[in-house]
């Protein structure tokens, strides 16, 4: 079997799942419930600065996009960092670690963006014998107009000096979360680096106004008729989380920077991608606030059985394995030549794919021959753009099929070269013809 314990900046956990910080992991009840179904480690819920405890909402904090079978792809949410006082707080993660001290107990921070701040606070969170802390710089709604959270996410320069605060005062890892709403999620992820930082974790939530109430016209989640922007998060965000990890992976300025991954994480399928893009460990929160935490079992024993199947005996025999092949377009191989292809026996004859290319791709599929239904792929107009596979409700129906070297192109009328051949020496790059 393999082998998934896992080692983050020198934290051990049995698994690579942790959850991430949110109502899951807001009290020791939960926890000790996560715990024992299995997580590897939570990043406990943000902790503020000591005094009055931060106040939320009492009406709805969420609002969601739903598939057509109501399955939960997108959540919303308008809740702040912890409203349970710091020192509650402080002593119910001492007695959890005390418990469970093969499990990740990481402390999740957000204070005000001043040095007494944040140096005060660590010795507070030493004392629980937590295995590190997290720096949340990347909730946008909120705390970020108090001048925390996704508003210092957003300077480099702040990032960079908070997390050398950090880093001057406490021997506790220090991973550092960064928000997704930014331009180019290197440059964050660079300052954090800079500043000392163990690890950075990404991505936290999205921006986002989730839905209008078209009776009052009100955004949503409604509180008295008026709505904010909130934080977007669960399946739908992970496409952008998986880039935004792959982009720290493979920059020159960052390579071998620890990375957590999170964003939309549900299955141990989509852990395994990030972890192939060079994500160390996976956070989870949605897909734990939807379905339970004993969703890790499903995790744990699918990234078990995958990794078995394909001969992968521990994490590090998969951890950054896609991260050479994420390139930039320039260098994508414009001599791979694809055309669709149907199978006629399990083709239902809905005609999607027919209309989708028709009317938005290159009108390559038949929808009526011999005065009959027949979807079939007319390989002289097939640019081989994937279109139809994706439209089509019967999974693996259409299948793009790769011409191989010295075949005729029936579309160009050209022979497939064998040579990898990229846009840097096409004849129709301007700079090409410059060059020349
Ligand atoms: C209700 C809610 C509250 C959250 N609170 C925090 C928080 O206090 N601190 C933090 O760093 N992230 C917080 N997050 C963000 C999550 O930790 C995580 O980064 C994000 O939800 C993306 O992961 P997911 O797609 O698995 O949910 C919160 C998310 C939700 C849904
Ligand atoms: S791959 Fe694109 S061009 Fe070819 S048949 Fe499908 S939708 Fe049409
Ligand atoms: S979309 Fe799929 S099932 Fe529908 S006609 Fe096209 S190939 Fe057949």
């Amino acid at each position: 079997m393999a082998d998934i314990s896992n080692t983050f900046v020198g934290i051990k956990s049995p698994n690579p799942f942790w959850l991430a910080s949110a109502p899951p992991t807001d009290k020791a009840y939960n926890v000790e419930r996560a715990f024992e179904a299995g997580w590897g480690g939570v990043v406990w819920k943000t902790l503020g600065e000591e005094g009055p405890p931060i106040v939320n909402v009492n009406g709805p904090r969420y609002g969601a996009i739903w598939g057509a079978d109501r399955r939960l792809l997108g959540l919303n949410n308008i809740e702040l960092i912890t409203d349970r006082d710091l020192y509650l707080n402080l002593r119910e993660i001492k007695e959890v670690k005390a418990k469970w001290p093969d499990r990740a107990m990481i402390v999740s921070l957000m204070v005000p963006c001043e040095e007494q701040a944040w140096k005060g606070i660590l010795p507070l969170v030493e004392e629980t014998g937590a295995d590190g802390i997290e720096l949340n710089f990347g909730c946008p709604h909120g705390m970020s107009e108090r001048g925390m959270g996704s508003a210092v996410g957003q300077v480099p320069e702040y990032i960079e000096m908070v997390t050398r605060w950090c880093k001057q005062t406490t021997r506790m890892p220090v991973i550092v979360k960064l928000t997704p709403n930014i331009s180019d999620i290197r440059y964050p992820a660079r300052a954090a680096k800079a500043g000392g930082a163990d690890a950075v974790s990404l991505i936290n939530t999205v921006s986002s106004i989730v839905s209008v109430n078209l009776d009052d016209f009100s955004p949503e989640p409604s509180i008295d008729g008026k709505g904010s922007h909130g934080g977007y998060c669960g399946p739908a965000v992970k496409p952008i989380a998986l880039n935004m990890v792959a982009e720290i992976s493979r920059d020159e300025e960052t390579a071998g920077l620890p990375i957590s991954g999170i964003g939309g994480i549900t299955t141990w399928r989509d852990a395994a991608e990030f972890l192939a893009l060079g994500a160390g460990n996976v956070q989870v929160c949605t897909a734990a606030m939807t379905y339970g935490f004993k969703i890790v079992e499903e995790m744990t024993a699918g990234l078990e059985a995958w990794m078995d199947s394909k001969g992968h005996k521990t994490l590090d025999d998969v951890i950054g394995r896609a991260t050479p092949n994420v390139t930039d377009w320039q260098y994508l191989n414009l001599n791979f030549i694809t055309k669709a292809k149907i199978n006629q026996d399990t083709c239902i004859k809905c005609g999607r794919c027919h209309i989708a290319c028709e009317d938005t791709s290159h009108q390559a599929i038949t929808s009526m021959v011999d005065g009959a239904r027949h979807f079939e792929v007319i390989d002289e107009e097939c640019v081989g753009c994937n279109l139809c596979v994706n439209v089509c409700p019967v999974e693996n129906c259409i299948t793009m099929e790769q011409l191989p070297a010295g075949a005729v192109d029936t579309r160009t009328g050209k022979k497939v070269d064998k040579k990898y051949a990229n846009w840097t020496e096409h004849p129709n790059n301007p700079s090409v013809v410059a060059a020349e």
